[in-house]
């Protein structure tokens, strides 16, 4: 398989503390070499500990932070050394589902301006249709449009976030801990929506999660991180019979035993 994303040497050093933590200015190195491929049409899940870098990974990918070195590769091209007008241009292909749908939509806006907003920065045509089409697709109806954030639920909530991320019509999406801040039920209905969005719209996935057991059922391949570092990259079932890293082993002994 083509790959879609391809990640080289990658660092990202925090030198200004500005976490929760201001005070100690303590430099933290939060990637420390990288290398990490992503195919076209996989799901490929980021596991590991809180605090080992999965959401700085994500971050660096989208170009929502600055890396410290290294390079990215989407499509083939560095997106670290592209310009305003191509970094826009990638923004549209690349989009990010973030883990709390309560504080990622703007409680002032109704849905559909939250749904319209991205479609006029990129002057894109028939956005009326295009909006309906969206919201159809992530499972919500016409009557929603008018309504604000807050008359939802969080899963009905992260539908829109979904919506959101998907208007543009991008290749590829990072998932951060996307269900997460939801109920058990409700975040197995969210996860069976990306799967099948995923194989109506060709997408690939980026998916961070520190649940090993939604990881085991929505994943191609997983990579493991481990203080900044890949400790193993396999596909989901040898990785779960076969774990060959040593951080690995002690993560799957660690799942909780719950049937999706
Ligand atoms: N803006 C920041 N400034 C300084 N340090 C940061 C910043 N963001 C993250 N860090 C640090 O970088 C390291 C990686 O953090 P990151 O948020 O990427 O971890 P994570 O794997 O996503 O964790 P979690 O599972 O808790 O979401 C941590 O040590 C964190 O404290
Ligand atoms: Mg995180």
């Amino acid at each position: 398989m083509e790959n879609l994303v391809e990640i080289k040497n990658l660092y990202k050093t925090y030198s200004e503390n500005t976490g929760l933590f201001s005070a100690k200015k303590e430099p933290v190195h939060a990637l420390r070499g990288i290398n990490l491929e992503i195919k076209r049409g996989e799901i490929l899940a980021l596991v590991g500990e809180s605090g080992c870098g999965k959401s700085t990974l994500g971050n660096c990918i989208l170009k929502l932070i600055d890396t410290s070195s290294g390079e990215i590769l989407f499509k083939g091209e560095n997106i670290l050394t592209y310009n305003k007008k191509q970094t826009k241009a990638f923004r549209k292909s690349a989009q990010m589902i973030f883990q709390n749908p309560y504080s990622s939509l703007n409680p002032k806006m109704r849905i559909k301006e939250i749904l319209e907003e991205p479609l006029k920065i990129y002057r894109e045509k028939n956005i009326k249709e295009r909006v309906i089409e969206t919201i159809s697709l992530c499972g919500l109806n016409q009557n929603d449009l008018k309504k604000y954030p807050h008359q939802f639920s969080g899963g009905q909530r992260q539908r829109i976030a979904i919506a959101r991320a998907l208007i543009l019509k991008p290749d590829f999406i990072v998932a951060d801990e996307p269900v997460s801040a939801l109920d058990v039920s409700i975040a197995a209905q969210i996860i069976n929506l990306l799967i099948e969005l995923r194989e109506k719209l060709n997408l690939t996935f980026l998916f961070i999660s520190h649940d090993l057991n939604i990881v085991k059922y929505i994943s191609t391949r997983i990579a493991v991180l481990n203080k900044g570092m890949i400790a193993e990259v396999g596909i989901t079932e040898e990785i779960f019979k076969n774990p060959k890293d040593d951080y690995t082993k002690l993560l799957l002994s660690s799942i909780p035993k719950v049937n999706l």
